[in-house]
């Protein structure tokens, strides 16, 4: 029985981790990037494919990982403060790259925008995944990283119910959060 008890409070890792449903989800991501980038590859219908399924995709990840993780990151963690407001910025800058993508008619210059916004998601996913991710795994314990993994999914599924509410309710709920 001792024994049993002592290696759950070992445990390091579950499937409701926030960080196992963040590598998840970048899964798609990264498929999508490569398809993107790869001007001499592939033709522009695929990559305009991609890019369709992309940015809605990038958007039911990037919101949810705000608002759980880099949340966590800018609150309570001092040392970890810089990365979840780099991480947010990356973020707003992505947003602002698919918005001007959308509206680019010419190709030359689409595939030069979808291109800089592959290549800019794909290293920010690669700092996340190299630098961030393990560094928080380190500094905090599965039960908050499980904590955090349930307001990652609400949030997902807010966002699916909801998706024109994606600022407003941010901000309530985390000080509810925060305060409780
Ligand atoms: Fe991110
Ligand atoms: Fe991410």
């Amino acid at each position: 029985m001792k024994k049993q008890s002592t290696r759950r409070a070992t445990k390091t890792s579950s499937k409701e981790d926030i960080i196992q449903l963040i590598l998840a989800d970048h899964k798609p991501l990264k498929k999508l990037i490569k398809i993107m980038k790869d001007v001499d590859n592939k033709s522009l219908n695929e990559r305009r494919t991609a890019f369709s399924e992309f940015a809605p995709l990038l958007m039911a990840h990037a919101n949810p990982e705000e608002f759980a993780l880099y949340a966590e990151l800018k609150t309570n963690s001092e040392d970890m403060r810089l990365e979840g407001t780099e991480g947010e910025l990356e973020h707003g800058l992505a947003d602002q790259l698919i918005e001007e993508t959308k509206s680019t008619q010419d190709a030359t210059l689409w595939s030069a925008r979808a291109k800089i916004l592959a290549e800019m998601v794909e290293h920010h996913i690669e700092e996340e995944e190299g630098e961030m991710l393990p560094e928080f795994k380190k500094k905090s314990v599965l039960e908050v990283r499980i904590e955090l993994g349930k307001k990652y999914l609400e949030r997902q599924k807010q966002l699916q119910e909801a998706p024109d509410h994606r600022i407003a309710p941010k901000k309530q709920n985390l000080s509810e959060h925060f305060h409780s």
